[in-house]
């Protein structure tokens, strides 16, 4: 049997591995995904043990995705770019680190809602960590008309030179985004704002948003925003931010199996471990 793991501090509140043991056992692939709980000061020595225990590859969480960039024997342009690793794939004796959160996001805008990115104008607020994989993403697949947005501007400058090479990328200051939102077609919220406890903030005003927009918002904790509640009453459409976590895990997947992931199964065990 082939084994996967989650690693991180905690790992005790994950899904993840109820998630994929039910996937294997439904596709009757010869995989098992085990969580272990590692200590800051033992990540490198669990790092190392992994690889010796002939694992395939293993999945980091918080508070690793960043130290581990340092931990594998090489980086996949995903993580390299997004300057964390979510996924590590064991290949011909190397650790190779990989991020599939931008992907996995792009994955479940495509299927939730039908876009044509290419002539799409996004609006992306936020420039942290979590934007840097959202917006890798979009370049890489071709957006032309990006605008990030942030309340910290010197960020959002930052960040969209850095992905200047792959795509046509403004910035802005959150406070003077009124006009530009307006005219967009797709908002993505990447921030935290929203998250419980506070549950009653958003990150724009909610008068800013029209019956033309989309909306999608990372946070999925609560799943209906106080931003998708606000967008549904004006008319938009909304994506929530289960979807990242589920094609995240089903990009991992098809990393380590290279066969496609079962999807509902996936979907539906992750819904059984949210009830
Ligand atoms: P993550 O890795 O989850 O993206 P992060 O790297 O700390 O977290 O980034 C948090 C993002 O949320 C930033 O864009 C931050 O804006 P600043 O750069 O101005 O700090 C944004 N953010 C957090 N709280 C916010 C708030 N109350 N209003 C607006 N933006 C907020």
């Amino acid at each position: 049997v082939n084994v996967l793991a989650l690693i991180g501090c905690p790992v005790a509140h994950s899904k993840s591995p109820r998630m994929f043991n039910t996937a294997f056992q439904d596709t009757q692939l010869p995989y098992v995904y085990l969580a272990h709980h590692v200590e800051p000061h033992q990540l490198e020595m669990a790092v190392n043990g992994l690889k010796t225990l002939g694992y395939e590859g293993f999945n980091v969480t918080i508070p690793y995705k960043e130290t581990m960039m340092n931990l594998v024997d090489e980086l996949d342009e995903s993580a390299q770019v997004i300057g964390a690793i979510n996924t590590v794939v064991h290949r011909e004796g190397k650790w190779i680190g990989y991020n599939t959160d931008g992907a996995g996001y792009l994955r479940s805008l495509r299927e939730s809602i039908a876009i044509d990115l290419n002539h799409c104008k996004v609006v992306m607020i936020g420039a942290g960590g979590a934007a840097r994989a959202v917006g890798y993403a979009l370049c890489t697949h071709g957006i032309q008309h990006l605008t990030i947005v942030n309340r910290t501007v010197k960020k959002a400058n930052e960040l969209a030179n850095q992905l200047a090479s792959r795509g046509q990328t403004n910035f802005l200051a959150l406070a003077d985004a009124e006009e530009v939102i307006a005219q967009a077609d797709l908002i993505i919220n990447t921030t935290s704002v929203g998250m419980h406890p506070h549950t009653k903030q958003s990150p724009i005003p909610i008068d800013w948003i029209g019956a033309h927009h989309i909306v999608s918002d990372l946070v999925y904790n609560p799943l209906h925003t106080a931003l998708l509640q606000g967008a549904e009453k004006k008319g938009a459409k909304i994506h929530t931010g289960d979807g990242m976590l589920l094609y995240q895990a089903a990009i991992a997947w098809e990393l380590w199996t290279s066969r496609p992931a079962p999807i509902p199964v996936m979907k539906k065990a992750l819904e059984q471990a949210n009830s």
